[in-house]
């Protein structure tokens, strides 16, 4: 069958495959091929049952299977045979040498770029997908640039918006598609190339171009917007906590005027995901590297905040149960960072779990998707940590419940049955405020929310 446009994405993970999905789905016209360095995960993809958790996904991908949408491993092919190029590879904070912790990794990247490089035989419009810090588009076209025969390569930048749990819905219907090129004539003619791809699905208001410094931009303050609003009120509710006013009732009252609006204003644990502390620290390098040191440091604080919000969970519940953990059980309602996911990267709950060994308690953990990557992001500890699916199984002899993830099957369990369960006197400690307080109150729990007044029995 021959297609109107052959799309390739390199990177077969939380963006690039839902994405390259819905792209399938939305345009049958063209072929979309995903390429992964990892066999397994291209396997999974292949096999109708993605190798991600995400609502909808399975559906959308098995109506591209074997139609117009393609999982590989054959890098080379993939970009001889294809004419544009998304690349979604994963930037991962940087471990080691200059901006160590804060800085982006790009090694994927320009491995990627490198690939594109030596295996093109015709010209490609190249788009990066993945969140990359300020300038990378152009180094990107300096490394492809090189190449003196009469090939060209014309770089984009579409960073992706998608939130996980819901990124289906998501890229079926955006708030906004950004599109970032340069303003030349080549810049413009693949810009609306990319425009024409998103325009089957999504209205022309909601498409927006911008240069290719904006539009980086705007991903890294966008995320750094979002997790502001959420370490704001974070901070709100440790104020809450210790005057007796409800953050609940502020973040309502606050989110009513329509300047402010509703949204991410739930009090948390704190934010987790592999989005918002990394785009913020990139956003911390690169003003540090300008000499923007009152930015950084402005910037900084949102991600001190809530690291801050996490130890003083940990340290609210050592002062609750009589200041001391050790030899406690402590049952984890939730692993994921947030609720619809199996992901974990840079949750809460990791870090969580990690204080409350030192403090020499027992953890069990429980979630309905997320106990796989939980296992390996604990996988360093030798003992202290159990995984139990059944969460009436997990909680049984233990001393407290401490809500991590807010999955609505928290919600609907037999409380009654849980506190008969557990240890007296039992606590929990709601790091999502999901849960009915008043209820657990009477049942008899002894009841710790986030920036509420706690309702205890002594
Ligand atoms: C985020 C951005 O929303 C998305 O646009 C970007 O493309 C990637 O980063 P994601 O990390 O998938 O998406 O999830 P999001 O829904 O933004 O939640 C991030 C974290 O903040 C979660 O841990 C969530 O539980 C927490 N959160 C969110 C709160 O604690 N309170 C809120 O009010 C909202």
């Amino acid at each position: 069958m021959s297609f109107d446009k052959r799309i390739l994405c390199i990177g077969a993970g939380y963006v690039g495959g839902p994405t390259m999905a819905v792209i399938a789905s939305k345009c049958p016209r063209y072929s979309v091929t995903v390429v992964d360095v990892d066999q397994g995960r291209v396997d999974a993809w292949n096999s109708g049952k993605p190798p991600i958790y995400e609502p909808g996904l399975d559906e959308v991908v098995r109506q591209g299977l074997g139609r117009n949408l393609f999982f590989t491993t054959d890098i080379a092919r993939g970009i001889r045979e294809n004419d544009i190029i998304f690349v979604s590879v994963n930037t991962p904070t940087k471990t080691f040498g200059a901006g160590a912790g804060l800085a982006a990794d790009l090694q994927y990247w320009e491995l990627a770029a490198r690939q594109i490089l030596e295996h093109a035989e015709s010209s490609k419009i190249v788009i990066e997908k993945s969140t990359f810090p300020v300038k990378t588009a152009q180094a990107m076209e300096r490394i492809l640039m090189s190449r003196n025969d009469g090939i060209h390569f014309d770089v984009l930048s579409n960073p992706e918006f998608l939130a996980e749990g819901t990124a289906i819905r998501d890229l079926m219907n955006p708030d906004r598609v950004l599109i970032g090129s340069r303003s030349t004539e080549r810049g413009l003619k693949a810009r609306d190339e990319l425009v024409q791809i998103y325009a089957n699905w999504v209205s022309r208001e909601r498409i927006l171009t911008s240069n290719i410094w904006s539009s980086e931009l705007s991903k890294l303050a966008s995320n750094f917007f979002l997790a502001q609003r959420i370490s704001t009120i974070n901070a709100i509710s440790a104020v809450c906590e210790k005057t007796g006013a409800d953050v609940t009732e502020v973040a309502k009252i606050v989110g009513m005027d329509s300047r402010i609006g509703s949204k991410f204003l739930n009090a948390s644990i704190g934010f987790g995901g592999s989005c918002f502390k990394k785009d913020i620290l990139n956003l911390v390098y690169l003003c540090r590297v300008e000499g923007l040191e009152e930015v950084a440091d402005y910037v900084e604080r949102v991600v001190r905040i809530n690291e801050y919000q996490k130890e003083r969970f940990v340290l609210n519940m050592l002062t609750a149960m009589f200041n001391t953990l050790a030899g406690k059980k402590i049952c984890l309602f939730g692993f994921a960072f947030k609720a619809d996911t199996g992901d974990t990267r840079e949750s809460p709950a990791i870090d969580v779990t990690r204080r409350l060994l030192e403090e020499h308690a027992e953890i069990v953990v429980t979630d309905p998707q997320a106990l796989v990557s939980a296992r390996e992001d604990l996988a360093d500890l030798e003992r202290g940590v159990s995984y139990v699916a059944d969460p009436y199984e997990a909680i049984r002899g233990c001393h407290a419940i401490a809500v991590m993830t807010e999955w609505s099957l928290y919600r609907e369990l037999d409380y009654r049955k849980i506190h008969d369960l557990m240890v007296k006197p039992a606590f929990v400690f709601d790091g999502r405020n999901i849960l009915d307080h008043q209820a657990l109150f009477e049942i008899g729990f002894n009841v710790y929310p986030i920036g509420k007044r706690p309702m205890s029995h002594f």
